[in-house]
């Protein structure tokens, strides 16, 4: 059974390992596969939903929304109940066969938007609410007054229950903080072993401060560190490979999850696979406890340099 944690300092309780769904339309499932998958997710207590509105060209929520609710208007409680629906807005995409009409990709965070952003990823989900809403990029034309108002509006309606950020730098998360009367809960951003500015750009470490949940999108690189053939990829397969055999045979995945899980900040890794074996073993990578010198040998093998 994975952890659970609590999203910031009042934020909804969540799994630490989050099912992620950006690229469920690859998965290439039918309604009943999808439902088997989120059941199966759910038993091993991955019950965190990780969406955002464009994902797979605006059809990625539909598709959830639609196979878990087998044909009724809405997801059943029973169902509903047992999850936490993530989702993000704000990001206007170009060229789009389901929403044409933009030629340039562009953000969006003006109030109106995002309050027709979020009923639109309500009827798609099928739900009633969403657990936490994420701005998905940083929009350099946010107006953190108007933002904010937005998100207090859809707090009041009951149409959203907690918020958040992704890809936000930490003076943009102050500055949207700065307006709102109740705490963000969560900045969702790329971090894994082969990408590890959080660490080390202020990120993380106002996310510890601030008690925000860091959730870690990417966390195995998209599937990098398992095929790309660069000179960090190979040294940190090394290493990760070399710790996972000491101690009994772990997997790549699991030791490069445990060294994301072990950071203070309390980091959620959204996994981007629809195999469940391979949720699986995230799972069981809650368990691993890597020592400060295994730590610090991958931070070695992602940064190439040793520890000064
Ligand atoms: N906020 C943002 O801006 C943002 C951006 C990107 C993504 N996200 C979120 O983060 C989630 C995860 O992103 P991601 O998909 O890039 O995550 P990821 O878990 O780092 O990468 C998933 C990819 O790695 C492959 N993979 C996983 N385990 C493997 C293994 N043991 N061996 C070989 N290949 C393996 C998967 O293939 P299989 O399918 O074959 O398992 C899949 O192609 C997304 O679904 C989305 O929810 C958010």
């Amino acid at each position: 059974m994975t952890q659970r944690m609590k999203l910031g300092v009042d934020g909804p309780e969540c799994s630490r390992i989050i099912a992620g769904f950006w690229r469920l339309k690859e998965w290439g499932m039918s309604p009943d596969q999808l439902h088997g998958f989120v059941h199966e997710c759910l038993d091993m207590g991955v019950t965190t939903m990780d969406h955002a509105d464009i994902y797979g060209d605006y059809t990625c929520e539909w598709i959830f929304g639609d196979a878990l609710s087998a044909g009724e208007t809405r997801i059943p409680d029973s169902l509903r109940n047992r999850m936490q629906i993530v989702t993000k807005c704000g990001i206007r995409l170009q060229h789009s066969r389901t929403r044409p009409g933009i030629q340039h990709q562009h953000y969006n965070t003006d109030a109106r938007y995002i309050v027709k952003a979020v009923e639109t990823s309500l009827e798609n989900l099928h739900t009633d609410y969403i657990d936490v809403l994420l701005i998905h990029r940083p929009d350099a034309l946010m107006n953190a007054d108007e933002t904010a108002g937005a998100f207090e509006q859809l707090r009041k309606a009951g149409k959203v229950r907690h918020f958040g950020v992704s890809n936000f730098t930490p003076s943009q998360l102050t500055l949207l903080q700065s307006q709102l009367p109740f705490s963000l809960v969560a900045n969702q951003i790329e971090c894994s072993v082969m990408s590890i500015n959080p660490l080390h750009d202020g990120t993380l470490d106002q996310c510890q401060e601030l008690h925000i949940a860091p959730m870690a999108w990417s966390p195995l690189a998209g599937g990098r560190l398992f095929a790309e053939s660069s000179e960090r990829a190979e040294r940190l397969q090394t290493v990760l490979g070399s710790i996972g055999g000491d101690a009994g045979g772990l997997g790549i995945d699991q030791v490069a999850l445990s060294w994301l899980l072990q950071h203070p900040s309390g980091i959620f890794p959204v996994l981007g696979t629809g195999k469940l074996e391979r949720v699986q073993a995230a799972v069981e990578a809650m368990d691993i406890a890597l020592s400060r010198e295994q730590w610090y040998r991958i931070w070695s093998a992602s940064t190439g340099t040793p520890v000064p």
